[in-house]
């Protein structure tokens, strides 16, 4: 598989990201765009799943016309390849099997991160998954569990199920968000695999995506916290490789947020909208040193409407934000 791209610039993909990174972000993020593909994040499936309610929570047209990867986490095979066929139905273009989660709920039933301790059962499943459709099957996986020592069984047995493309955040499960990404370890997957690599881990900025292209050689770059920092991420980043002018709007953002506040569920109590309304925006004030200093003010106050809580921090916002 060749990562298909109509301009200079390397596949850019939207990361999953659990809690924050939820459908409100994925659709506030569509209305600004800029990148090629976008992925759920993980939609569990347990030992007793009911698959087809499970499936309904993945919505194909979400990001239109940007597609919609659906990512699945589980460690029985049948299983998993029952949901991804029901998810083929749905219209996902592309199944993604979770190997990086490092929750302990999660990894306490052996799925996510610790399917990286069984390299076999990882074949096994994303096998599994691969026979069950006729869509792309791919990983997306961390360098190990507790260390490295089985980072290329891992690799080569996710390349050997016959997944089209193998995503890399190069940090174990261990590690967490601790140390710097180990890009090295994302040239040495390029190295060694077949089938296309995305690099994946601390992309914060244009010239991080550049230098991570360089040294890593890798085929498509995906970018999480990133773009929740600066949503206008993608754009800048295809605007380096393409020469092809971008300058951030207010107005994008403002209408960011009116999409985001606009898939809210409508029975969310006032205090739960107004609390990812603050998690959003502490992303947005921690990233940029002119608005790091109210960042306290918008996290401690105490409103219980979203009005004027808006108030408060969207000016602190305007004024602070530099496009
Ligand atoms: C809040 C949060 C939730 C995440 N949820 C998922 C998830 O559901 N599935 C997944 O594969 N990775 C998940 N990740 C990992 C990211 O996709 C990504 O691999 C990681 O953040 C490193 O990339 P970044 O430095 O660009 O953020 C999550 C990360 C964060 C910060």
């Amino acid at each position: 598989m060749t990562f298909k791209t109509s301009d200079n610039c390397p596949y850019l993909i939207l990361a999953p990201m659990e809690g924050v990174g939820d459908r409100c972000f994925r659709k506030a993020m569509a209305s600004i765009g800029g990148f090629d593909e976008a992925v759920t994040d993980f939609i569990r499936v347990p030992r007793n799943a009911h698959i087809k309610s499970l499936a309904r929570d993945y919505q194909a047209q979400e990001t239109a016309p940007i597609p919609l990867a659906a990512q699945i986490m589980g460690s029985e095979p049948d299983l998993m390849a029952e949901m991804a066929q029901e998810l083929e139905r749905m219209g996902a273009p592309r199944i993604d099997l979770n190997c990086g989660c490092p929750s302990n709920t999660v990894t306490g039933k052996g799925a996510g991160s610790s399917l990286l301790k069984e390299p076999p059962l990882l074949h096994e499943i994303a096998k599994a998954m691969v026979q069950a459709v006729s869509i792309p099957v791919t990983v997306k996986m961390r360098s190990g569990f507790d260390d490295i020592s089985l980072f290329k069984e891992n690799l080569l047995a996710a390349q050997e199920s016959g997944i089209r493309f193998l995503t890399l955040h190069p940090r174990t499960k261990v590690d967490g968000y601790g140390p710097p990404a180990r890009w090295d370890l994302i040239a040495e997957a390029k190295a060694l695999l077949t089938i296309p690599v995305v690099g994946n881990g601390d992309i914060l900025k244009v010239e991080d995506a550049v230098n991570m292209l360089e040294r890593t050689r890798c085929d498509a770059l995906m970018i999480g916290r990133g773009s929740i920092i600066n949503p206008f991420i993608f754009h800048q980043i295809r605007a380096y490789f393409t020469g092809f002018a971008y300058q951030p709007k207010w107005s994008d953002l403002e209408r960011y947020f009116e999409v985001y506040l606009a898939e809210f569920a409508p029975d969310m109590p006032n205090r739960g909208r107004i609390n990812k309304m603050k998690q959003l925006l502490s992303f947005f004030f921690k990233g940029n040193a002119k608005l790091l200093e109210h960042r306290d003010t918008i996290l401690r106050s105490n409103f219980s409407e979203m009005e004027p809580f808006l108030n408060l921090a969207i000016p602190l916002l305007q004024e602070g934000w530099s496009g």
